[in-house]
């Protein structure tokens, strides 16, 4: 951004506040929560009682901008507050997960079975000469062998690093040796939309460049049909590292401030970053939050769509719904395998009360139709999540209406891999919502918006969104690399945590995500964000989900190209095309009115749902592209791009 603020285009008027019932009922439904939070030391010690220490604290928070301690001098295990201490009380039975295998296999674990797993690998793991402050890659599907995995590296004090089970054998071996990593867990293949994942194949491939790790271990997934082989000495089976071991491991005694995890994000350029978590702020953060964002109580069943792979599922799929007591519905594989149904079959199966999951699968439930909803009862619902991209309002009154039935509120939670928790979203029994805006920060927490010079913009502005105070479950380091840290994340606002993203907050204070600043265009001087051009876009009927880059342009500086992906049943014509370049000047004014309208079967997106513009860009500017390594499926943009050069249609 060039300018100091972002132009204010969309306006919502639509408002929903908490149905009476919902409220009633919720784990918070007093507004005066948002005053405790205004002293945050005494507010977060508070919350910190709520867990079990084997040693207390004994000062809050060490903030020696950038680097932050919380509960300094406390001693604690993550996974005694996650099981052990649900094993005292009539939890012990209640599951913890029920998972489904893509091909319909099942699997309930309660937090005893757990715990029994969990002790049993992390024996397991010290036989295989695993100790306290050592890393461990993990890279498996999603199943339950999973989020054992991480809870047995907790619980003797090692720390995880989950690659994602899509990442090629090139981005593990980065992985692995960034963390230096001693043992890798994994799978002989994992189920994806009817196909195997050749996980154990992929590692294979991986390790000759890796000379930290001496042992590799194999979940038996696929069975016979399975690629993986074992190499003797190096790989072992799961099932037989844990045969004669015992069930009972005592948790090692950690720091507040030991590492927890690593978890690597690869942002759209350069070397990933190992964004570094640690062990009592985190638990504090992500256990609180999932309390009040979700109204978990102990009868609901969670569903949080995430792949564990990503800081969603490590958060609010593992640690934050376990230390909760929560049960949780884990599953293996695709949305539309065997068919688009499964997510509903499975609500209704399962009586799901709580959905969590991200507006690229909501717009691409909205370009199937709703014939497959509609087949399926999801009266268990009571409450809906959002997470990972700037909602669009027409997808978030869809969901409402078609998943919520007009009655569920929605939580629209925005946060990032680096801060650990969700730090602005809805309180559902408290919160007036406006369909596409996050809404407040939560108690606790102090996000700003500020300009160019770091100054706070008034309301009704934009500007860039940073954070003017250190939180419980924010990144300690980049893994291996403070210097970058301070770099990233503190040298753009001194004494300002940036977020990289634009945000505007309207008259009533409402926070509206805008997407990432590099995104942000400049069009005759006026700064415009993505985010709202593409909302103006997804508002007509016919439109699923669109993407909007800024070119290069004689005049105006920058001009605006849209790529746009029409509901199922529509057809492409050059009037529609007109009639959605008039649509978005008729909503948010002719300065955004796009040049050009692409229209496309599908849009390039990361590989956890992100459209990536950049390569959109490169695309709309005739240049060769960028790099396509993070491409959920490089293919796309290939037949984008011979689109493009045929002059669009
Ligand atoms: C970036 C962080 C947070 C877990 C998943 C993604 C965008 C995330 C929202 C939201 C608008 C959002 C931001 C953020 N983002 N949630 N509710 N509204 N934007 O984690 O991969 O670290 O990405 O995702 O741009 O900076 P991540």
């Amino acid at each position: 951004m060039t300018d100091s603020t972002i132009e204010n285009l969309l306006h919502e008027e639509r408002r929903f506040a908490p149905p009476n019932s919902f409220k009633s009922q919720a784990n918070l439904n007093d507004p005066r929560i948002y005053e405790r939070g205004k002293d945050p030391e005494k507010f977060w010690a508070e919350q910190a009682e709520n867990f079990e220490w084997f040693e207390k604290w004994n000062q809050v928070l060490d903030w020696n901008p950038p680097w932050a301690k919380w509960f300094v001098g406390g001693k604690l295990n993550i996974t005694v507050n996650c099981l052990d201490r649900h094993l005292k009380t009539w939890r012990r039975n209640k599951a913890a997960f029920i998972w489904e295998g893509e091909p319909g296999d099942q699997r309930v674990l309660t937090y005893g079975d757990l715990h029994r797993e969990v002790c049993r690998l992390a024996n397991g793991l010290k036989n295989l000469g695993v100790q306290k402050g050592d890393r461990v890659t993990i890279y498996l599907g999603m199943i339950p062998e999973l989020p054992i995995a991480m809870l047995a590296c907790a619980r003797i004090g090692a720390a995880h690093s989950v690659v994602f089970g899509g990442f090629s054998p090139d981005s593990l071996r980065e992985r692995i040796n960034d963390s230096q990593s001693k043992v890798v867990i994994t799978a002989d293949g994992g189920w994806r939309g009817g196909k195997i994942i050749p996980l154990k194949h992929n590692v294979d491939e991986a390790l000759p460049g890796c000379p930290s790790v001496k042992s590799v271990v194999v979940v038996r997934r696929i069975g016979h049909a399975g690629p993986g082989k074992i190499k003797e000495g190096r790989d072992f089976w799961w099932h037989d590292l844990i045969d004669e071991v015992s069930s009972k491991c005592e948790p090692e005694v950690m720091d507040s401030e030991d590492l927890l995890y690593i978890l690597y994000t690869s942002g759209t350029t350069g070397k990933p970053k190992g964004i570094a978590h640690t062990t009592a702020g985190y638990l504090v953060g992500t256990a609180m939050s999932h309390k009040w964002i979700f109204d978990i109580k102990d009868e609901d069943v969670y569903w949080c769509t995430a792949d564990i792979g990503w800081v969603t599922g490590h958060s609010y799929i593992v640690y934050g719904p376990l230390a909760n007591g929560t049960t949780g519905v884990m599953y293996e594989g695709a949305p539309a395998y065997p068919e688009k149904d499964r997510f509903w079959e499975m609500i209704e199966k399962y009586s799901v009360s709580i959905f969590y999951t991200a507006p690229t699968a909501i717009r691409t439930f909205m370009r199937w139709g709703s014939e497959h909803i509609e087949k399926h009862d999801l009266s268990s619902l009571r409450l809906l999540g959002s997470v990972g991209e700037p909602i669009n309002p027409e997808a978030w009154i869809w969901y409402h209406e078609n998943i919520g039935k007009g009655s569920c509120p929605i939580v629209d939670t925005w946060w990032q891999t680096e801060t650990g928790m969700i730090l602005i979203s809805p309180l559902p029994g408290i919160t007036t919502t406006k369909p596409g805006s996050a809404t407040f920060p939560l108690p606790g927490i102090e996000p700003d918006v500020v300009d160019e010079s770091g100054k706070s913009v008034p309301l009704g502005s934009g500007g860039y969104l940073v954070l003017r105070a250190p939180w419980p479950s924010m990144l300690r380091t980049i893994y291996g690399d403070p210097e970058r840290y301070r770099e990233v994340y503190w040298s753009k606002f001194p004494g300002l945590y940036f977020t990289g993203d634009g945000c505007k907050r309207d008259e009533d204070g409402y926070y509206w995500l805008l997407g990432r600043v590099d995104d942000i265009m400049l069009v005759a001087g006026h700064n415009i964000s993505t985010t709202e051009v593409e909302s103006a876009l997804v508002d007509h009927h016919d439109v699923a989900e669109a993407a909007v880059v800024g070119k290069t342009h004689d005049v105006k500086g920058q001009a605006i190209d849209a790529f746009v992906t029409l509901k199922l049943s529509i057809k492409a014509t050059e009037a529609l095309r007109q009639e959605l370049r008039e649509h978005v000047a008729k909503k948010i004014g002719a300065l955004a009115r796009p040049d050009e309208i692409y229209f496309t079967a599908e849009l390039p997106k990361t590989r956890s749902g992100k459209i990536m513009r950049r390569l959109l860009r490169d695309i709309a500017e005739g240049q060769t592209l960028g790099d396509v390594s993070t491409l959920a499926d490089p293919s796309v943009i290939e037949s984008l791009k011979a689109q493009y050069e045929e002059g669009g249609a």
